[in-house]
């Protein structure tokens, strides 16, 4: 028990001034619960709602591929001008310091491999996610593939059953099989499939018609980096995104296999948090590069 002594009296009642009530930034987020929409305080900025993620789960499905052989030398440099670490848990325990205070959207589903057939995912033992002091969980949703897409859309509604548990957000990441078309028509239903299933954030590939996908996806998108492309064109697909309505960007390739990855980061990072345009942003990227 408290010393119940000298206790200042009461009196800052601040009678006159009412108690505000404080908004949320993110779209379709407003009647989450305090613990999910804390932890989606960390990865989106609460100033203006977005996130720079960084991607660096390729390791999961294709190995040690160009970038990531060494993620304690390519990724952990980059940690402090990203706003969040999308990994997976063998790399998050092996190789990222938890004395970086990164928010971490977890890959959190594992199976298949690029030598054999893609897709054919299960989702790891949630209690892992909150030990590892996960801020979200991403699961990979294979809208449109004949073998897996019952299976995929399974894990995401499991694992959504279980951060709505325990409160923390489900990231929906949409599979591009060999067989998808990569049009808006596709990326509509694909993220609308995530969001209804009941993703927080869904991650999907940036695509001519981008606005009626955002448009139509109640809850937040960021967009995948994809394979790399010239620094300058990978800034304007981060441009682009967000002038059409994206949250962010959960980019990898076009980070860690830039020329100087420390100067593409702190260049994309302008483009969603200080409204850089390509060409400025580009000309911030050279003038890190030096
Ligand atoms: C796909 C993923 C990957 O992490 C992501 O797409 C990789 O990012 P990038 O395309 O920018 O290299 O979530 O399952």
């Amino acid at each position: 028990m408290p010393d119940m002594d000298n206790f200042k009296e009461a009196s800052a009642f601040g009678v006159g001034t009412p108690q505000e009530t404080v908004g949320f930034p993110l779209k379709g987020c407003g009647s989450l619960d305090w613990g999910m929409k804390s932890r989606l305080a960390r990865i989106f900025d609460p100033k203006d709602g977005r996130s720079l993620m960084l991607a660096c789960d390729h390791g999961f499905i294709m190995g040690p591929t160009g970038g990531v052989e060494r993620i304690d030398l390519s990724i952990v440099p980059l940690l402090s001008h990203a706003d969040c670490l999308m990994c997976t848990r063998g790399v998050l325990r092996a190789l990222i310091p938890a004395t970086s205070r990164i928010p971490v959207c977890l890959r959190s589903d594992a199976g298949t491999s690029v030598l054999t057939e893609l897709n054919d995912n299960v989702v790891i033992d949630p209690e892992d996610a909150i030990r590892l002091n996960a801020s979200a969980m991403a699961v990979m949703v294979a809208v449109g593939d004949a073998n897996f897409e019952g299976k995929t859309v399974a894990n995401l509604y499991h694992t959504v059953d279980i951060g709505q548990r325990y409160g923390i957000p489900v990231m929906g990441v949409t599979a591009v099989g060999k067989q998808m078309t990569r049009d808006a028509r596709y990326f509509r239903l694909a993220t609308r499939i995530c969001a209804e299933n009941g993703a927080n954030i869904v991650k999907t590939y940036y695509t001519e018609g981008f606005e009626t996908v955002v448009a139509a996806c109640p809850v937040p998108i960021v967009i995948a980096g994809g394979k790399k492309i010239p620094e300058r064109d990978a800034l304007e697909l981060a441009y682009k995104a967000i002038n059409d309505g994206a949250a962010g960007v959960d980019m990898g390739r076009n980070v860690f296999q830039s020329e100087h990855p420390a100067a593409m980061i702190q260049a994309v990072r302008a483009v969603i948090h200080d409204g850089l345009k390509p060409d400025q942003a580009y000309q911030l990227y050279q003038d890190l590069s030096k």
